[in-house]
């Protein structure tokens, strides 16, 4: 696919990892929707640096956990754009939940955010995709849904849930529309993590560096560009799963 002009929903796009990729869409010449929830101002900031790359990009603000939010963010690209041709589903949540703490409130939560949402809306665009005869959907999964860590076990299932989600969907929505997944390793720590967990981050991966948002990115338009790919899960992770 040439994403010249293609119109590209990706959620999670105000910042970090998101971010990367939708700037990286708009590069290449996708008009971006760009999703975001509570990152308003930095949003409006990847409008703009969308719009220097000579883009008309909108932002809409959704709360993935609730699913009307979902419905009414699509019919907004569509009156933006008239069709989705790209859907990077990479908004999560993620934060530490211990297995004598956790609760039932924690555990739907993860699924809500990080499973069921992005169910709905590979539901919801496939279907304007089909119409149309073809689409891309990258969904941002992790190493952590092979691995599974004891302190996250939410967050695991969810992401090995988007797998299956992934390869299911690679096979009920051939051939109009190839689904695809990336398995990051570490990438960006999350905000206010402690001086010295970079450094006992990066010891646990082969090639003794933390991946770049970019890293990420480069995977998702290589999948977005690729039409003989799909049900692949792509791990960018410099080998962090081998030890
Ligand atoms: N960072 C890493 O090292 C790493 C490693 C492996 C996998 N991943 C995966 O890569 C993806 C991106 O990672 P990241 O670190 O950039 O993510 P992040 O900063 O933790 O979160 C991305 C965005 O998700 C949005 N979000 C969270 N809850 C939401 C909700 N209920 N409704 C709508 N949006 C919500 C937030 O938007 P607002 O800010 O607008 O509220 C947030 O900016 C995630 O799927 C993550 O699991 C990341």
């Amino acid at each position: 696919m040439d994403i010249e002009g293609k119109v590209a929903l990706v959620t999670g796009a105000a910042k970090r990892v998101g971010r990367s990729i939708a700037l990286a869409l708009a590069e290449r010449g996708a008009e971006l929707v760009v999703h975001y929830r509570t990152s308003e101002r930095e949003a409006q900031e990847v409008l703009a640096l969308a719009k220097k790359m000579g883009g008309k990009p909108v932002a809409i603000q959704a709360d993935l956990a609730v699913p009307a939010e979902l419905d009414t963010m699509v019919e907004s690209a569509m009156r933006a754009f008239g069709r989705v041709d790209i859907l990077v589903n990479s908004a999560a949540i993620f934060y530490r939940t211990p297995f004598p703490t956790l609760t039932e409130a924690d555990w739907d939560r993860f699924l809500a955010v990080n499973l069921k949402a992005p169910f709905l809306l590979c539901r919801q665009v496939s279907e304007i995709m089909c119409r149309r005869g073809r689409g891309k959907i990258v969904n941002v999964a992790d190493i952590a849904a092979a691995r599974v860590w004891a302190d996250f076990i939410p967050y695991s299932v969810s992401k090995a849930g988007l797998l299956a989600l992934t390869t299911g969907l690679a096979k009920a929505l051939a051939p109009a529309v190839q689904v695809n997944a990336i398995c990051p390793g570490t990438v960006l720590l999350p905000d206010g993590s402690a001086p010295d967990e970079r450094a006992r981050a990066v010891e646990r991966v082969p090639l003794r560096r933390l991946g770049e948002p970019e890293d990420i990115a480069r995977a998702a338009v290589y999948l977005v560009e690729s039409d003989f790919v799909t049900g692949e899960i792509l791990t960018v992770d410099g080998g962090q799963r081998l030890l």
